[in-house]
């Protein structure tokens, strides 16, 4: 008790302060988003978030490349296909665009970077939702089974984990058992597990042209008000084979973060969606915030809410930060 006991010791000077900092944030946490467009000839700027672009498929060797330099372990791919149909069937053409960035990349970084792929259908559906439609529903079954291929065809083109984003019940267990049966044993799969219908996905959905033309995502989706739900997702997503379970999004999630690394002490990935990168990014342009606090202080509080792995935007920016 006080004035025996005074907390500001070990807050007198700044070694002081690093030496007894609970939580420390690395360049080895962080996984940077790219957007490839098989569209394009040139990078396009993403005008909902700012400092973000659209690579062309020509870009994608230097940028790999650039994410080494930094010291960034691993990337996750969004592809942006020429062409889209009902059934999103470019997402598992050999020939297709994240198919042939992957190996780009992997020829160009080898085991330097790590190549995760966004596995989803949205992005190559015509209608914008994650799976194939019967009437207004997505199909959860007949989604499970593009699942499986898009899967494959990653792993076939070099891809170190995949990454299932769609929210259908049982695709983890889908996924995996279609990677081990065309040998792909080693590759790991990293769940969107606790995926919530977030608003906060908006600017996303402008830089990979995925958002749904009729409806919501609140059918496959989890419920925002939901945190026992979250847990039940989990599980399901260990017990299917997940390797990383990720919570997304991060900061208005921090509490499903936490519950999620008590309960299971499983590598952990959290995502700092498209939105928080916008919000940050609009108020530091106007000046209503110092950008590279808020942002350092963002990770830094996904991290002590008990992520490991953090998805985010500002992967390069903190990456320079952190070796600064
Ligand atoms: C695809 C997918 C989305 C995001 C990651 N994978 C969009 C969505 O579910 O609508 C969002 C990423 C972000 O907002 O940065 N299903
Ligand atoms: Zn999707």
């Amino acid at each position: 008790m006080f004035p025996t006991r005074r907390m500001r010791r070990l807050r007198r000077t700044e070694k002081l302060r690093e030496m007894v900092a609970e939580t420390r944030l690395s360049v080895n946490d962080l996984i940077y988003p790219i957007f490839v467009d098989e569209n394009l000839t040139e990078k396009q700027p993403i005008p909902t978030m700012p400092g973000q672009v659209r690579l062309s498929p020509s870009d994608v060797r230097s940028e790999a490349r650039k994410l080494v330099e930094l010291g960034i372990p691993a990337t996750i791919l969004f592809g942006i296909p020429k062409s889209k149909d009902e059934s999103g069937s470019s997402a598992f053409d050999e020939k297709g665009v994240i198919q042939n960035a992957i190996r780009e990349i992997k020829d160009e970084t080898g085991e330097d970077l790590v190549v995760i792929t966004d596995v989803c259908m949205c992005e190559y559906t015509s209608h914008g939702h994650c799976g194939v439609l019967k009437g207004d529903v997505v199909d959860n079954d007949a989604t499970l089974e593009l699942l499986r291929k898009e899967a494959a065809s990653h792993a076939k083109a070099g891809a170190d984990i995949v990454a299932p984003s769609d929210m259908m019940d049982g695709r983890v267990g889908a996924i995996r058992e279609a990677l081990d049966r065309s040998g792909f044993t080693e590759v790991p799969i990293m769940a969107y597990a606790a995926k919530y219908a977030s608003s906060y996905f908006g600017p996303f959905r402008d830089a990979a042209d995925s958002a749904p033309s009729i409806g919501n995502r609140c059918g496959y989706q989890m419920d925002q008000r939901n945190s026992d739900e979250a847990i039940q997702e989990v599980l399901l997503d260990i017990e299917e084979g997940a390797d990383i379970v990720m919570v997304k999004p991060a900061l208005p999630y921090l509490d499903i973060i936490r519950r999620v690394k008590e309960e299971f002490q499983m590598p952990t990935a959290a995502y700092q969606v498209s939105g928080e990168y916008s919000m940050i990014k609009a108020a530091a342009e106007k000046g209503y915030l110092d950008e590279k606090r808020v942002v350092l202080e963002s990770l830094i509080g996904i991290k002590r809410a008990g992520a490991n792995l953090i998805l985010t935007y500002f992967a390069k920016d903190a990456a320079k930060w952190l070796n600064e």
